[in-house]
């Protein structure tokens, strides 16, 4: 069964008018009465009006998440029923796959093949994924060296969490961030991004659907500088789980300090992507392009900074350039698109504003570099774009564009291009292209970053640990390195004298 646009549109869930917020197992609108309009990034069209969160209804959100960590029938689940949920969960997700994909596709402008095949059969996945280590968070045993002391340590839940999302992957990011938690036995206030709230806010449905109980999760739409803000200074918050911005992340960690909380931070990145000359080069130029211009380059581990070794990099620019004039810009619905709109005007003036610079700093584009030359194209469209004759210093080099924008970099050797591609207040990802194993495995131990993608890119598994180095982040998400984020130990002493 395949759904439609007017389907969505006629849905119960977007008929809503606002469609509402949920707090203590209750759909309800904002205290204000406040309401804010997301887009279709595809069209500029409004998509729908959403109750608009603020520091009130964070609170209300606060309270709920709190009264069912500490009492109800959440804390008294056993692992195993926590885990059924969870379970129950990407069973429900995976049954309304066309829906959830068309909504996805709809709020953030992403083209229907990628939403349909990859964002919401990962979004069902990572729920599997968790479900599993809710009966796994195992404790020690710890051989003390007093006598007659048994001592042993147990892994709790950390208490109430705040959860706040960007946009470029909505419904994933909420999966990375309510899976590990729910596993654990946290409770949650999820923050989507304002550009993006639609899945979220459905997601919430299914998780009332799955009989996860009043308050577990609470879900309050709004901006960043009121809903989010008063959710990180809350002092009844434990801890903070953010993706987004290195600028939020930084005003993240001094609005937390009130109360200390535990805080875990998923930054931007400036990738760098490197192609040595005894690449498949075939294989490398597409791997390159799918590094930089996938999910419209809307990804914080783009492979924007290409480093490619002299002896081929005319052919490996020509190459790629080519590939970016052969996809096809179109709407988020048309399941041929390959690029879509960007998310929002502001984030379509940022990435065209960085173009500019390029172009005034002295790089070329090779290809793209404005809005395509399509009428029907209204929203908030932008070519793919090479830039060729840039230099390491250059701000298009330097700073996270976060749209389909790639620079093009020549290096000579391994030590030049290692030092170069490390050379940035990142460290979130790197690619190398070789098929010399030696030199494989050399540059990704001398590359700082959190992951390192070796003749493949942009490659993600629930299991496999994701995060940044430097500036990119604090702690991992996914595998059971996250389970660190979302427990606390607590060791106990028995003396049995
Ligand atoms: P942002 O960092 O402002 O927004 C991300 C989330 O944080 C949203 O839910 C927003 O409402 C919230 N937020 C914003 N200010 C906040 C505050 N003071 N307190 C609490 N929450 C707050 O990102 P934005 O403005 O959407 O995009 C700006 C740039 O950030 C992008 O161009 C890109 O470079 C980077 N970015 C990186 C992402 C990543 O995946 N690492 C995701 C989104 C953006
Ligand atoms: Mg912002």
């Amino acid at each position: 069964m395949t759904t439609h646009v007017t389907d969505i549109a006629q849905s119960a869930f977007l008929q809503q008018q606002p469609v509402k917020m949920l707090i203590g197992g209750q759909w309800v609108n904002s205290a204000s009465g406040k309401t804010f309009e997301t887009f279709n990034p595809s069209t500029g069209e409004v998509l729908a009006k959403v109750a608009e969160g603020d520091a009130e209804d964070i609170n209300r959100a606060v309270v709920a998440a709190r009264k069912a960590f500490e009492s109800g029938p959440w804390p008294k689940l056993t692992p195993s029923q926590r885990g059924r949920l969870l379970w129950k969960l990407a069973d429900l997700i995976e049954k309304h796959v066309d829906e959830l994909a068309l909504l996805e596709t709809l709020d953030n402008g992403k083209p229907i093949k990628y939403s349909k095949a990859a964002d919401i059969p990962l979004t069902a996945d990572h729920f599997r994924y968790f479900a599993g280590w809710a009966t796994k968070l195992e404790g020690d045993t710890i051989p003390v060296s007093i006598p007659n002391m048994f001592t042993y340590t147990l892994r709790e839940p950390v208490g109430v969490v705040g959860q706040i999302i960007p946009w470029n992957f909505p419904i994933q990011m909420a999966a990375w961030k309510l899976a590990p938690a729910l596993a654990c036995g946290n409770t949650v206030i999820l923050k989507p991004a304002e550009q993006t709230p639609l899945t979220a806010l459905r997601l919430g449905e299914l998780i009332s659907e799955a009989g996860f109980p009043d308050g577990v999760v609470n879900i309050v739409a709004g901006f960043g500088e009121t809903a989010g803000a008063a959710l990180v200074a809350h002092p009844d918050v434990d801890k903070i789980a953010f993706t987004g911005s290195t600028e939020v992340g930084k005003k993240i960690l001094q609005a937390s300090a009130g109360n200390l909380k535990r805080v875990t931070l998923e930054l931007g990145g400036k990738s760098p992507n490197i192609i040595f000359p005894d690449a498949d080069l075939k294989f490398a130029v597409r791997g390159a392009m799918n590094a930089i211009f996938f999910n419209q380059g809307q990804i914080c581990t783009a492979g924007s900074r290409l480093f490619v070794h002299k002896s081929v990099y005319d052919q490996v620019v020509s190459g790629l350039s080519d590939l970016a004039k052969g996809m096809k810009i179109g709407l988020g619905v048309d399941p041929t698109t390959d690029l879509g709109p960007l998310v929002s005007q502001e984030q379509w003036e940022r990435v065209t504003g960085y173009i500019e610079t390029g172009k005034r700093e002295g790089a070329n584009a090779t290809t793209g570099g404005a809005r395509p030359d399509n009428e029907q194209l209204k929203g908030y469209f932008v070519q793919p774009t090479v830039f060729d004759n840039v230099s390491d210093e250059m701000t298009i080099a330097r700073e996270e564009i976060f749209g389909p924008v790639v620079t093009a970099l020549p290096f000579e050797d391994v030590e030049e291009v290692a030092a170069r591609a490390n050379k940035s207040i990142y460290g979130l990802a790197a690619g190398v292209w070789t098929s010399d194993v030696k030199k494989a495995h050399k540059t990704a131990a001398a590359l700082k970053a959190g992951v390192v993608w070796i003749n493949t890119y942009n490659q993600f598994d629930a299991a496999a640990p994701f995060g940044g180095y430097k500036q990119s982040g604090y702690g991992r998400e996914m595998g059971h390195a996250v389970l660190d984020a979302y427990t606390q130990t607590k060791t106990v002493w028995v003396n049995l004298r």
